[in-house]
C-alpha cells in the first residue's frame, strides 16, 4: 500500500535522531535514542505467542485513530511478523536517504516490518539475534516516522534478546501486556511483567483477550473462564486494567482480509481511551529532566 489518495495521512518531518548510535551504527547500542517528534512509544507485549498481541495492537492503532490520534506501528516481532497481514500491507519500504519511509496501511497507519524485507508471506525471516537486534535499533532510529501521537511497538513474545533490546535502546513511555485468562497458570507471563519492571519499563495496563463471547442471538456475554482473574493481575501489580477483547469468529476474517481495523466495538474503544488515560497519568509521575 502506498500514502496515495490519502494525503496529509503521512508523516512529513525528520526522523528521530539516534543518540549515539545512528542508523546504521551500532556505536552505543546501549544507549537510548532519541524520541524525536514522536509524542508517545508504547510496546505492546506478552508472556508468549498466539494470545493476541498483534491483533490487540492493530485495534488500539484503529482505536487510537478514530480518536484523532496519529499513530504508526514498529512490528518487531521479526522472525513472527504479523502487522502487515492484519492491515493488508505488502510494502515496500523505501529510501531515499532521509531514512527508511515506512509503508502508510489503508487507514493511514505508517508500518515497518521485517516482512517488507522478503519476498513472500510464505518466506521466513531466519537471522541471527545480533542481525534482529540490529534491525530493531534502525526499525526505530532508522525510520522517518515523522510527527505521530503514539508509536505502538509489536513486541515478540518472553524474554529473549529482542525485548531487551527494545527495553535498553528504544525509549518506549511504557508497555501494554496482553494475556489470555487461560495463561495465567504459566508464570511465563509474570516472568514478561517483571522483565520489564526489572528494567524500569513502566507497565501501561493489561488487556484481557479471549475471555468471554458474546451469543450471537442472545447477546448474552459467555464468560469462558470465569471472570475478572486478569484484572485481578493488574490489582496483584498495581497497573491500570485496561479492558477485554471478546473471542469473536469475525476477527479472523477481517484478519485474512487485512480489514482488522474495521473490527471496532465498545470494548475496543475502550481500551484505547483508558491506555490514553495510563499514558498521561504515567507522563505525570514521571518527574521532569532538564
Ligand atoms: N479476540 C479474538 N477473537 C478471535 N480470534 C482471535 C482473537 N484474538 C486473536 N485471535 C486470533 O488468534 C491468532 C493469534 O493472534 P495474534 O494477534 O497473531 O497473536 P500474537 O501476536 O500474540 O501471536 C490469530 O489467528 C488471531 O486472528
Ligand atoms: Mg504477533
Amino acid at each position: 500500500m502506498t500514502a496515495a489518495g490519502e494525503p496529509g495521512s503521512r508523516p512529513t518531518s525528520s526522523p528521530p535522531h539516534a543518540a549515539g548510535a545512528g542508523p546504521r551504527g551500532a556505536r552505543g547500542v546501549l544507549q537510548r535514542m532519541d524520541k524525536g517528534q514522536l509524542r508517545h512509544v508504547v510496546a505492546v507485549g506478552s508472556g508468549k505467542g498466539g494470545v493476541g498481541k498483534s491483533s490487540v495492537t492493530a485495534l488500539l492503532a484503529a482505536e487510537l485513530r478514530r480518536r484523532g490520534r496519529t499513530v504508526g506501528i514498529l512490528d518487531a516481532d521479526i522472525t513472527g511478523p504479523s502487522i502487515p497481514k492484519l492491515l493488508g500491507m505488502t510494502g515496500p519500504l523505501t529510501d531515499r536517504g532521509e531514512g527508511i519511509e515506512p509503508a502508510i496501511s489503508r487507514t493511514g497507519i505508517p508500518v515497518v516490518s521485517s516482512q517488507f524485507m522478503v519476498e513472500d508471506e510464505q518466506t521466513p525471516v531466519i537471522w541471527r539475534g545480533p542481525l534482529v537486534t540490529r534491525l530493531i535499533t534502525q526499525f526505530f532510529g532508522g525510520v522517518h516516522w515523522g510527527a505521530l501521537d503514539y508509536l505502538l511497538i509489536d513486541m515478540p513474545p518472553g524474554t529473549s534478546d529482542v525485548p531487551l533490546t527494545v527495553f535498553q535502546t528504544i525509549p518506549i513511555d511504557g508497555m501494554v501486556f496482553v494475556l489470555t485468562p487461560q495463561d495465567l497458570a504459566a508464570l511465563i507471563v509474570k516472568k514478561a511483567m517483571n522483565m520489564a519492571r526489572d528494567l524500569h519499563v513502566p507497565l501501561l495496563g493489561l488487556v484481557e483477550n479471549m475471555g468471554f463471547l458474546v451469543c450471537p442471538h442472545c447477546g448474552e456475554r459467555i464468560e469462558l473462564f470465569g471472570r475478572g482473574r486478569v484484572e485481578a493481575i493488574a490489582g496483584e501489580y498495581g497497573v491500570p486494567f485496561l479492558g477485554r477483547v471478546p473471542v469473536d469468529p469475525r476477527m479472523s476474517g477481517l484478519s485474512d482480509a487485512g480489514d482488522l481495523p474495521e473490527f471496532h466495538s465498545p470494548d475496543t474503544e475502550a481500551l484505547a481511551s483508558r491506555l490514553e488515560e495510563s499514558v498521561e497519568a504515567q507522563a505525570k509521575a514521571r518527574p521532569m529532566t532538564l
